[in-house]
Formats: C-alpha cells, sequence, structure tokens
C-alpha cells in the first residue's frame, strides 16, 4: 500500500530488498538514501510477512538520516516485550512517525481505524490536508467499545501468543516446511522440495485458507495465521496428510 499510495501521490518508490533472514539491509537503506533525494521511509516492526521485528537499535541508526522514518507497528500487540516499540521515541526524534492500528489485535479490519503516533510538526501539515469528512461512527463506536473491554481483548492476545509458541515446534516437524519465528500473529514458513503454491491449494481443498504470495522473493513460501488451537490441529491434520503423498 505504501508504493501503492506513493504512486498515486506522483512519488517515486525506492525498494531496499531485505536480507537473507529478511533483517533490514541497513547499508543498502543509507546508500539508497544517499543516491536519491528519498524524502520518506516505511519500516515494519513486526514485518509482514516475514513476522520479524526490527530491532530498535537498527531504527535508531535509520534516524540519522535526513528523512522521515515511518514505522508501520501493525502488529506491535503480538509482542510480548514492551521495548520492541519505537512509539515513545515520537517526539524525542522529529523525524519519527509510528502507525498503528486496531484491524489486528482489536480484531477491527473491516472498520478501518487506525491512528498515528507523530510530531507536532507533521500532525499539523496532516490537518492541512485532512478531508472534512471523519472516521465512520461504527468505527468510532467499535474503537471506543475496544477500548472498554480491553481485559477481554488482552486475554485474546495472550491465548494468541501462546498457540503461536505451540504451533511453531508442530510445523517444524513438519517435513517441507521450514518455519520462520514469528512475532506476529501468523507464521511464514519456506516449503523446501514441493511447491508452496500447490501447497497452498491442497490445504484449500480441505478448507483451509493459507496465504500465497506470486513474487520472487516469496514464492517458496507459505504464510498461516494463527487461530484456535482446533484450528490448528485442523491445519496440522492436513500438513501431515500432505507428508505422506511425498
Ligand atoms: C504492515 C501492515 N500495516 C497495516 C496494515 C493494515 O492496517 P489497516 O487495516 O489499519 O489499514 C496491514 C494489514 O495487512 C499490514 O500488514
Amino acid at each position: 500500500m505504501y508504493s501503492f499510495d506513493t504512486g498515486v501521490c506522483g512519488g517515486r518508490v525506492i525498494n531496499v530488498p531485505r536480507q537473507a533472514d529478511f533483517a533490514l539491509d541497513l547499508d543498502a537503506i543509507e546508500r539508497a538514501a544517499a543516491v536519491s533525494d528519498a524524502r520518506v521511509l516505511f519500516l515494519t516492526s513486526p514485518n509482514n510477512p516475514t513476522g520479524n521485528l526490527t530491532p530498535t537499535a537498527d531504527i535508531e541508526r535509520l534516524l540519522n538520516l535526513p528523512l522521515l522514518v515511518v514505522v508501520d507497528e501493525a502488529y506491535i500487540e503480538f509482542v510480548s516485550n514492551p521495548q520492541a516499540s519505537v512509539s515513545s521515541w515520537v517526539g524525542r526524534y522529529e523525524n519519527l512517525a509510528v502507525l498503528r492500528t486496531f484491524s489486528k489485535w482489536a480484531g477491527l479490519a473491516g472498520m478501518r481505524i487506525g491512528y498515528g503516533l507523530l510530531p507536532e510538526w507533521l500532525a499539523e501539515q496532516i490537518w492541512k490536508i485532512k478531508q472534512p469528512y471523519n472516521i465512520s461512527v461504527a468505527a468510532q463506536a467499535a474503537a471506543v467499545a475496544s477500548l472498554a473491554d480491553l481485559d477481554y481483548l488482552k486475554a485474546n492476545l495472550a491465548q494468541l501468543l501462546a498457540e503461536r509458541e505451540r504451533l511453531l515446534p508442530q510445523l517444524q516437524a513438519i517435513r517441507f516446511l521450514e518455519p520462520i519465528p514469528s512475532a506476529a500473529n501468523f507464521i511464514l514458513c519456506r516449503v523446501r522440495g514441493r511447491n508452496a503454491r500447490e501447497i497452498k491449494r491442497q490445504l484449500e481443498h480441505q478448507g483451509i485458507l493459507v496465504r500465497h504470495y506470486n513474487n520472487s522473493y516469496l514464492r517458496d513460501y507459505i504464510r498461516i495465521s494463527i487461530g484456535r488451537p482446533d484450528q490448528s490441529a485442523a491445519l496440522l491434520h492436513a500438513l501431515r496428510a500432505l507428508e505422506t503423498d511425498e
């Protein structure tokens, strides 16, 4: 969406590929910033779909660049360590903005409700271009209701994190999968010796939807969302059946 919106606004996108382990390539980002007149750097932590966190030390280094650093923390509520977030740095660094959403942790994806933590100078600019229409009344009501029901939502989050930790070793035990430890509500798995798109298709036949990406970086991967224990059981049952097809 960041590249799409940049295009719509007449901007130019410079993609800097991540390293083989999906860590940011800091040197390459710095080189790209030096040879372009890039004004904004978008980072996501935890990242989608890889699930890895960006170390805050990496973000601190990138904040030295002469551009606005936007850190998308859409999945940060799935991280148990509060030190993983850079939200408390907003204001301390005049070139840092943090984006958050109710879509993931509160399950309000269809409501289109989120927020930004912005330095004051940037908030003033955003007000200038904000349309007079607001987020919908339904979205406001849902967000307020979520905040009033934090204990319930936090208990859901705790269950989801426990399920993620329980599922990981079981996915590791599937011969053709190489799951990547995740800080988000999904686990990206490399598919070894089998066609990832075919695995996605076969799971779909069993009523199990996983994500496959049709691009050169992620062609050999599937992304599995964390669900309830009974859903994990159905997934593992289907994956084990596929193992016997080998
Ligand atoms: C990194 C990241 N940011 C933001 C979003 C979407 O957030 P919202 O629903 O608030 O637009 C997603 C959803 O897939 C995402 O993966």
